[in-house]
């Protein structure tokens, strides 16, 4: 409605500043990828990364990492993981969350870069050097 867009437009010159351009709401970019590790037959392992990106601070998130009992510690999950922080940073991702409640998990991820925040909530922030910004 009209009405709404108007008072959507007054928030966010609240929000942005009375000289911001653009009087709608900024265009959000939200993508998801799965990545997968197979045998050559069928998969053993997945992950789901998600991109969400209001035009500032895009931040990213890692969920359904899983891998096969059978295939587990040969690095798959590592593997993993890698691929989708590669590809959530070349998105411009600043910041990726996981939750992991299991201490071996937590450690599995801290191992990765990834640092504790709060309750089961670990960040990971890309290393510039290795991650160039996009
Ligand atoms: C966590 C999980 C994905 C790891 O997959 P994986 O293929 O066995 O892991 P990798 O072989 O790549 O291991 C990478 C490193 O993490 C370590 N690691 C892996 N799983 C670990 C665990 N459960 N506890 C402690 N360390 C672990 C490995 O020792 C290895 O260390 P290294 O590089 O020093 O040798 C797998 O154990 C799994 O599917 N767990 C059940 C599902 C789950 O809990 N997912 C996480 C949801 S948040």
């Amino acid at each position: 409605m009209s009405a709404d867009r108007s008072g959507i437009t007054r928030l966010l010159r609240h929000l942005h500043g009375a000289d911001a351009e653009g009087t709608t709401l900024p265009r959000v970019r939200q993508e998801a990828q799965t990545f997968v590790a197979t045998d050559g037959e069928q998969v053993v392992g997945l992950v789901v990364a998600t991109l969400v990106d209001y035009g500032v601070e895009a931040y990213g998130s890692v969920e359904e990492l899983v891998v096969d009992p059978e295939f587990r510690g040969q690095g798959t999950g590592r593997s993993l993981l890698d691929r989708s922080l590669t590809w959530l940073a070349a998105s411009g991702a600043e910041v990726v969350f996981v939750s992991a409640l299991d201490e071996d998990v937590i450690d599995f991820y801290a191992s990765a870069g990834f640092k504790r925040t709060t309750g089961p909530w670990l960040a990971w922030v890309p290393d510039a050097k290795r991650y160039p910004a996009p």
